[in-house]
Formats: structure tokens, sequence, C-alpha cells
């Protein structure tokens, strides 16, 4: 069975996702969010990793030590702050 990860797993579009595949049982889920929160992980049914994004080795490595195969990410970022890569307009965003 692979691990899937599930970033944003907390949020509206994370959390329906990571519910679908816990559904499916052909993966196991878990989800990465900026605070480990073992509230919302309880509530989901799957462990939740505390993930800061913007510390690209350290997330390797939780990606690595946890064995994920796959990520699928459901991360927002809300006006006026800081989104994932930990700049307000990644050049990769950028719209033309
Ligand atoms: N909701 C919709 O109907 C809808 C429709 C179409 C597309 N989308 C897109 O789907 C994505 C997720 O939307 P959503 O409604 O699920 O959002 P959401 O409920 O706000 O959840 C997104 C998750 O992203 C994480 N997050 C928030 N700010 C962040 C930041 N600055 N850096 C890193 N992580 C951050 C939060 O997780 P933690 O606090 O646990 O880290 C949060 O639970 C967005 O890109 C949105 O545009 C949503």
């Amino acid at each position: 069975m692979v691990v899937v990860a599930a970033a944003g797993g907390t949020g509206t579009v994370g959390r329906n996702i990571a519910e679908a595949l816990i559904a499916q049982a052909n993966h196991e889920v878990i989800i990465q969010s900026r605070t480990a929160n073992p509230l919302k992980a309880k509530e989901i049914g799957v462990r939740a990793i505390g993930t800061d994004y913007k510390e690209v080795s350290a997330t390797r490595k939780i990606l690595e030590d946890n064995n994920v195969h796959t990520v699928i990410s459901a991360l927002i970022r809300m006006p006026g702050t800081a989104g994932p890569f930990g700049t307000e307009s990644h050049p990769s965003r950028r719209r033309l």
C-alpha cells in the first residue's frame, strides 16, 4: 500500500481528498499541516505531520521518513500572507 500525503489536508479541499482516499482503502493516507494538529487528525482518522514548507530539506526528509510516494497539494495562500513558498509572489505563479 503506497503512502499518499495530502498537504493542506486540514482544509476543505484537502480533507475531502484525504477522506476519499481513506474510503478507497487502497492507500495509506497522511495529512501535512503547518502545525501537527492531533484533534483534526483524529477527526479525519489519519496521522497529521507538521511541515514547514519553506524548509525544503526538512520537508523532503519528512516525506522520505514517512515513505511518501505521492503528495497531493491542497494548500491555499491567504491574501496578505506569505504563501507556502514564503513569498508574496513566487515567480512560477506570476500571471502574464
Ligand atoms: N474550497 C473550494 O471550493 C475550492 C474550489 C476550487 C479550488 N480551490 C483551491 O483549493 C485550494 C485549497 O482550498 P481550501 O478551500 O481547501 O482552503 P482551506 O480550507 O483554507 O485549506 C487550505 C489549507 O492550506 C493550509 N494553508 C493555509 N495558509 C497557508 C500558507 N500560507 N502556507 C501553507 N499552507 C497554508 C492550511 O493548512 P494548515 O493550517 O493545517 O497548515 C489550510 O487547511 C486552494 O488553492 C483553492 O484556491 C478551492
